[in-house]
Order: C-alpha cells, then structure tokens, then sequence
C-alpha cells in the first residue's frame, strides 16, 4: 500500500509539472500481480531462448558470433532467470502447491530442470571464456537448454501459477506482489534486462520483427 501512495504522489507531481509521459504514469499506478510478474520474466526467458537459437544458426553456418556476447546471455540467464525468477518461483509458488498435496510431481521435475539448467548455464560460461572453443558442445550445451526451457515454462504457465493463483487468497497475492516488487528494486530488474536484451537482439539482427514477417512471406507454401 505504502509503494501504491508513494506512486500516486510521484503521479501527481509529474502531472503538475506537465512531465506527462503516458507508459511511465501507467507502470507507476498499475503494480503487477505475481503471475504477470513471473510471465512476463517467461516472456523474457523466451526472447533469450530466441537470441539463443539465433547463436547456434550463426554457429552452425559459421557466421561471426562474439563469443563474449554469448557469455553474456548465459550471464543474464544466470543472474535474472535463475538467481531471481526461479528463487521465487521455488521460494513462493512450488512450496504452496507442495503443502496442498498439488502436483508435486511435476513440481519436483521443476525443481530437477532448475538444477540442470544452472549445469547447462555453467557448462555454456566456461566454454566461452575458453581460447578455442569446442562449438560442438557449445551447441549442444545450448540445444538442451533451448528445449528443456520450452517444455519447463509451458508447464509452469498452463498448469502451476494457475493453481497457485486458485490456492492464494486474495490478500495473500496481493501481499506476495507488493513482496516480488520490492525483491525485483535490488536486483538488476525486469526493465534493465529487457534493455541489455534489445540490444543483443539488435546486434544479431532479430529483433525487428519485419524482417522475421518479411521472411515468412517470401516462404510460403502452397
Ligand atoms: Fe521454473
Ligand atoms: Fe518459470
């Protein structure tokens, strides 16, 4: 509630001083609940896995890669999916379905692929701060953790944050997204992150989506 006044207050000032810019005013009013929270760090998840497939293209045909700015993928991966988006998601929201005896099972195969993942994220650091890299297991390393992360996000936004939602109260939620903010205010956040990634996507072409429309249009087939 105190971060809600806070923002109405800065609201208020921006609008008497006529700095009135729409997307800000809006992020500042609208706190997001746990759920939009967590996908839309899975919508950033995904746009890493896209840079990722992107990287085994340009491995695959060798077209030039810094192998630093794949380093720095496995990095943001590391700090913003696995140290933040998945604490929560093991701190928060697997513990509440595990005591309600729901879906435990699947739950603990989550918990097994966070483990994995951080092997694959380690393996995919190391192997890019080498002086010749071995780009077979290079690619291997990241093909694993292309389709393990497709599978793990499907299942974590169809079936577990909807029966996290059904088992919290409303107060419990409300309380938990007030928590997740403040959590997000010490780490390098959502916004950061998304910035760092326009840039990668820039880098290596894929961001504009006309040229992915573009190329869909001139392969069409009849
Ligand atoms: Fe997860
Ligand atoms: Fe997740």
């Amino acid at each position: 509630m105190f971060r809600l006044n806070q923002n109405l207050e800065i609201v208020a000032c921006a609008i008497q001083k006529n700095i009135i810019i729409p997307h800000i005013i809006i992020s500042l009013i609208y706190m997001s609940t746990p759920n939009e929270d967590l996908m839309k760090e899975h919508g950033l998840l995904n746009r890493l896995l896209l840079i990722y497939e992107e990287i085994i293209n340009r491995l695959q045909t060798n077209i030039i890669v810094s192998h630093q700015i794949i380093h720095n993928v496995a990095k943001i991966i590391r700090t913003f999916i696995e140290d933040h988006h998945e604490k929560t998601e093991e701190l928060y929201i697997f513990p509440l379905l595990i005591n309600n005896n729901m879906e435990v099972e699947l739950v603990n195969e989550l918990i097994e692929q966070h483990k994995l993942g951080r092997i694959i994220t380690d393996n995919i650091m190391k192997l890019t701060l080498q002086n010749t890299i071995d780009k077979t297991k290079l690619i291997g390393n990241i093909s694993n953790f292309i389709k393990m992360y497709r599978y793990h996000e499907s299942r974590e936004d169809t079936i577990i944050f909807p029966k996290f939602r059904g088992l919290s109260s409303d107060q419990e939620y409300k309380e938990l997204g007030e928590k997740l903010e403040e959590e997000e205010d010490k780490i390098i956040g959502y916004s950061d992150t998304l910035q760092i990634v326009t840039i990668i996507e820039k880098y290596l072409g894929i961001f504009d989506l006309k040229i992915i429309t573009n190329k869909v249009k001139n392969n069409i087939y009849v």
